[in-house]
């Protein structure tokens, strides 16, 4: 793990403040505003700064984004459309600093290199988890000492085929699912070495129990099902994987 200059102040601490929000209404799994609020407190970025919240989901992981970090954010999101975030962004008063935006992050729609940085909770792994997909479709947006600000579910260390099988049931018997989830050290693998960019940070985030705790609480039926899964054990395979990378030219 590379703890560099992390600041464990304020951890887990500003999202209480957005406990209206962890419902089975916003919340699309683990509550992705603890492993948000951990990732800035981490990791805080520039008041100002103009950041891509990729996979934003229900939206307010970008409200948390705007209000809390003070920048400009394009919520960009696949299977929610912008009309409903944007319903959203102005029901929470916060319309003149989110941009909704739909699309599917393998083929973004914006300038390249245009965003300070890129911030994706909860959802990087959906789309990401394969060779050349961060160097190709994602890393061209990040302006010169931008950054991507990841966390995301995946596992304390790769699966043995039995552990796997177990974990298969969790996912419906879907082996693509099952292939997103992996441990900090595989994404550090799959990053390799580049002249592109480095990567800043990587580390297991703290807020495992809480965020699925929230998640269970919700009443989603996902949640429950979850829980259910967790009860049989699931839970000691699982982390939390947050990565920071810098594009260095
Ligand atoms: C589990 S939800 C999390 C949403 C949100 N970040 C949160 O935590 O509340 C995962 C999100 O990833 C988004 N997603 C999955 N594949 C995507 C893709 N190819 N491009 C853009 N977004 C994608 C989905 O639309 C979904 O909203």
């Amino acid at each position: 793990m590379n703890t560099n200059n992390i600041n464990t102040n304020n951890i887990n601490t500003r999202c209480e403040n957005y406990r209206n929000f962890f419902t089975k209404e916003y919340l699309m799994g683990p509550n992705s505003l603890r492993l948000l609020d951990e990732m800035l407190a981490k990791y805080p970025l520039k008041e100002g700064s103009r950041v891509m919240d990729l996979g934003c989901g229900m939206g307010i992981t970008s409200l948390f984004l705007a209000k809390e970090a003070k920048v400009n954010v394009f919520a960009t999101d696949l299977w929610i459309s912008a009309t409903q975030n944007a319903q959203n962004f102005k029901k929470w008063g916060v319309e003149d600093r989110i941009i909704p935006i739909h699309a599917d992050a393998n083929d973004l729609p914006y300038a390249h290199e245009y965003f300070d940085a890129i911030v994706s909770i909860d959802a990087f792994h959906y789309f990401a988890a394969k060779k050349g997909v961060f160097e190709q479709k994602i890393l061209p947006f990040l302006k010169k000492d931008g950054v991507l600000v990841v966390a995301m579910p995946g596992l304390k260390k790769e699966l043995t085929e039995e552990q796997a099988d177990m974990m298969l049931e969790w996912f419906e018997g879907n082996r693509d699912d099952l292939d997103t989830f992996h441990s900090g050290k595989w994404w550090m693998d799959l990053f390799g070495d580049s002249d592109d960019y480095e990567v800043v940070m990587d580390f297991d985030l703290d807020c495992f129990d809480e965020a699925w705790n929230d998640w269970f609480k919700s009443g989603h039926e996902y949640g429950i099902k979850d829980k259910s899964y967790f009860n049989k054990g699931l839970g000691k395979y699982l982390s939390f994987v947050g990565i920071v990378i810098r594009r260095k030219h």
